[in-house]
C-alpha cells in the first residue's frame, strides 16, 4: 500500500509532497539501488544536488521504478562551483537525471562573500520561464539574502531549505518565510546523523509507540515544514515515511518547542561561513 503524503502549496500555484527522501553523502556506486528502495516502500519526493554527485543514480532509480515522471518529484541543486554559469549546470543535472525537467531547482548556498546571487537568482527565473524547472526557490539563504532577490527581481522564491531540526527550529527566518509565501523545507531534519537524545522525545515516542526518528518527522509534518530524511537502510526509510497514522498533541508539539537551542543548536556549516 502506498502511504498518502500531505502536500504543501507553493508560490507559484505546484505542490510538494511534503515528506521527502534525500540523498547526501549517499554513494553514487549505491544511488540507483538506495532511492530504488526509497521508492519501493512509497517516496514520491527525491532531494539530490550537482554537488552529491549522484544524480545519475537518482534518475536510473526513477526509470528502473516504472513509476510516472509525473507521479514524482525531484529537487535538485545548481553546486556553488557553477554560480557563474547557471544555464550550462542546469542542463548537466539534467542530461545526469536524464530528465527534460526537473519539479524544483535551488541555489545550494548564497555564497555571501561572492555576492553575485542576485545575477544566479535571474538566470534561475530564465530557467523556470523555460518550463525545464517547474519550481524554483533557494537553499540557505538568510533574510538578508531573500530580501534581496525578491527587490531586484520580484519574484520570490518557492522554497528555503535550510537547515532545521529540533535543536535548531529557525524561528525568525520562518516567521520571514511565512510573511512571504516562501516554503520552508529542513535539511538535517533528523539532526544529521545523532539523532537527539532529548527524554522528552523517548517519552512521547512511547506515549504513540513510535521511534523518536518519527516523532520528529512528525513534528516537522504537524509545523508545516517540508523534510527530506535520508537513510542508506530500506528499513529505515519506510520507519520515516511510517508518521501519517498519529497526531502529537498541542502539549507534546509546546514540549518540542523547548527543544530549540536556537543558533546554539546548529550543527551544519553557517550560511555566511561557506566560500
Ligand atoms: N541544502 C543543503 O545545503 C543540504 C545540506 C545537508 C542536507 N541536505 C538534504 O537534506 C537531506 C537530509 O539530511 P541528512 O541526510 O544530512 O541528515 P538527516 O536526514 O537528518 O539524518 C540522516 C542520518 O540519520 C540516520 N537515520 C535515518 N533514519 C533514521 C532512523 N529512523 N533512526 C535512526 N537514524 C536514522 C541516517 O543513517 P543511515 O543512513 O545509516 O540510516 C543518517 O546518518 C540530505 O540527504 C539532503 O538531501 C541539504
Amino acid at each position: 500500500m502506498t502511504t498518502t503524503v500531505p502536500t504543501i502549496a507553493l508560490n507559484n500555484g505546484t505542490s510538494i509532497p511534503q515528506l521527502g527522501f534525500g540523498v547526501f553523502r549517499v554513494d553514487p556506486e549505491r544511488t540507483a539501488e538506495i532511492a530504488g528502495n526509497a521508492l519501493e516502500v512509497g517516496y514520491r519526493h527525491i532531494d539530490t544536488a550537482a554537488g552529491y554527485h549522484n544524480e545519475a543514480g537518482v534518475g536510473e532509480a526513477v526509470r528502473a521504478s516504472g513509476i510516472a515522471r509525473e507521479q514524482l518529484w525531484i529537487t535538485t541543486k545548481l553546486a556553488n562551483g557553477d554560480q557563474e554559469h547557471p544555464e550550462d549546470a542546469f542542463q548537466a543535472s539534467l542530461d545526469a537525471l536524464g530528465f527534460d525537467y526537473v519539479d524544483l531547482y535551488l541555489i545550494h548556498w548564497p555564497l555571501h562573500e561572492k555576492g553575485i546571487f542576485p545575477q544566479v537568482w535571474k538566470s534561475l527565473i530564465s530557467i523556470l520561464e523555460s518550463g525545464r524547472a517547474k519550481s524554483i526557490g533557494v537553499s540557505n539563504f538568510q533574510v538578508e539574502h531573500l530580501q534581496r532577490v525578491i527587490d531586484e527581481t520580484g519574484v520570490t522564491p518557492a522554497v528555503n531549505q535550510v537547515e532545521l531540526h529540533v535543536e535548531f527550529q529557525q524561528r525568525e527566518l520562518k516567521a520571514f518565510h511565512d510573511q512571504h509565501g516562501i516554503a520552508t523545507e529542513a535539511w538535517y531534519p533528523l539532526g544529521g546523523g545523532s539523532l537527539s537524545e532529548a527524554p522528552v522525545l523517548e517519552r512521547i515516542a512511547q506515549a504513540h509507540g513510535k521511534s523518536v526518528a518519527q516523532v520528529v518527522l512528525r513534528w516537522h509534518m504537524q509545523v508545516g515544514n517540508i523534510a527530506i530524511p535520508k537513510s542508506n537502510h530500506r528499513e529505515r526509510a519506510a520507519e520515516n515515511l511510517d508518521i501519517f497514522d498519529f497526531e502529537l498533541t498541542a502539549d507534546e508539539l509546546s514540549q518540542i518547542a523547548g527543544l530549540d537551542k536556537g543558533e546554539g543548536g546548529r550543527r551544519g556549516t553557517h550560511p555566511l561561513q561557506m566560500r
